[in-house]
């Protein structure tokens, strides 16, 4: 089969995952629900259709393992998330998991093994919509899933420990699904570039030299409900005008701050009639840089600021860190060898930072890792507007390949 046909049928299994969503007009699959569990068994058929041994973890994180030509072979991971943003693409996560399988199945159709065996991974929550904490699968399979996890909520009262069970899962034998390292030869993950770098330089692929640190924090300003025809302004206590001058603080801050990405992405006021001044208001702040001395020199400065955003207004604040990972080196090493094979297949090389977070920050724990990027038309993503070229799709499934054969480590 050539290449255009592997890469078609990848673009082919994005639009049939896009299909099981939540929701009806759009696609959202957040971690362990209805629609993730169809996209799984599908992505089970086709890893079982690529000759692998096909399970899913106690957290509900899919692992296709491909044997190497011997037994007692290094392994190397690959993968990418199966879960989603709300009202999210078609690529960001199964664009990696369907490339990788694209290049196990090339070797399946030519009868081949290699020195090294390849666990592809589907794993179950990266965008952490669901409970506000991202990488749930990965930290589960590296080990680093903190226990008070389970016990989160999600907007309906359902636990993390709860979801696991409801989607086949079991919370007590997370344990179970820790991956040791000590077979390991590293992790290398295939993802959407999500930004503009690769389309301007007219490159259909490029390395990932590190990821950014990212803090998700949940603010919430409490101030006082009242009538909207009869508080004066100068006796108001209005959360959400306490919370929109947080907001354009926080964008002030990025805009000034070289490097620095800040997001409120959800805000809500209570209790939200037109006649009512807010009693409360609640957001996310997402806070983001390459250098984590200067995200938290800048989440200290916003917090600092919402303190005397709500001391001038007489509004009580609360400000809880929901979620924060470190900024990420990909491997040196690692990196190296897939940059090799974007050269060996005539491509210029180009190394870029990642403003996204990716599932290899939680298994950088586990084992070395890299990462390759795939251009997407005008870096759009987090939206339904996000796609790729079936060629660029095709490079990459190609450079993977030539990666894989090139690492011939075995004990
Ligand atoms: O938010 C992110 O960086 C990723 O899409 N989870
Ligand atoms: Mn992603
Ligand atoms: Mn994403």
């Amino acid at each position: 089969m050539t290449n255009n046909r592997y890469a078609h049928i990848v673009m082919q299994r994005c639009d049939t995952l896009a299909g099981f969503s939540e929701e009806p007009d759009r696609l959202t699959r957040r971690f362990a629900t209805a629609a993730l569990r169809d996209a799984n068994t599908a992505v089970v058929g086709w890893m079982r259709a690529a000759g692998m041994a096909v399970r899913q973890d106690a957290l509900g994180n899919l692992i296709g393992r491909y044997e190497a030509e011997q037994p007692g072979a290094k392994t190397l991971l690959l993968g990418s998330h199966l879960d989603s943003v709300i009202d999210a693409g078609k690529y960001d996560g199964p664009l990696g998991v369907l490339v990788a399988l694209a290049c196990v199945q090339r070797l399946y159709d030519q009868g081949r093994r290699l020195p090294i065996a390849i666990e592809l991974f589907g794993f179950a929550d990266e965008e952490g919509v669901r409970y506000h904490t991202t990488y749930l699968g990965s930290q589960a399979v590296a080990g680093t899933l903190a226990p008070a996890t389970l016990e989160l909520a999600d907007a309906d009262g359902i636990t993390v420990a709860q979801a696991i069970r409801a989607f086949g899962g079991d919370p007590s034998r997370l344990a179970d699904a820790r991956r040791s390292g000590d077979d390991l030869l590293g992790y290398c993950e295939v993802h959407i570039e999500q930004g503009p770098v690769l389309e301007a330089r007219d490159l259909p692929v490029g390395v990932v030299s590190a990821i950014a640190g990212q803090s998700r924090v949940a603010v919430d300003l409490i101030g006082m409900a009242g009538h909207a025809g009869t508080v004066p302004m100068d006796l108001r206590q209005d959360a959400l005008c306490a919370a929109a001058e947080l907001v354009l603080a926080a964008e002030a801050l990025a805009r000034d701050t070289p490097g620095l990405v800040a997001t409120v992405g959800q805000l809500d006021a209570q209790p939200g009639a037109s006649n009512v001044i807010p009693g409360r208001a609640t957001l996310s702040l997402d806070v983001r840089h390459q250098d984590d001395a200067r995200r938290q020199q800048a989440l200290a400065q916003l917090r600092q600021r919402a303190a005397q955003i709500a001391a001038a207004r007489r509004i009580a604040l609360d400000w809880r860190i929901a979620q924060e990972s470190r900024a990420l080196a990909c491997d040196p090493a690692l990196t190296e060898r897939l940059a090799q094979a974007v050269g060996a297949l005539g491509y210029p090389l180009l190394s870029l930072p990642s403003g996204a977070g990716h599932d290899g920050v939680a298994i950088s724990a586990l084992t070395p890792i890299a990462m390759l990027f795939v251009r997407c038309k005008g870096g759009i993503s987090h939206n339904p507007a996000e796609s790729v070229d079936q060629a660029d799709v095709g490079v990459a499934i190609d450079v993977l390949g030539r990666f894989l054969l090139g690492l011939r480590t075995r004990d």
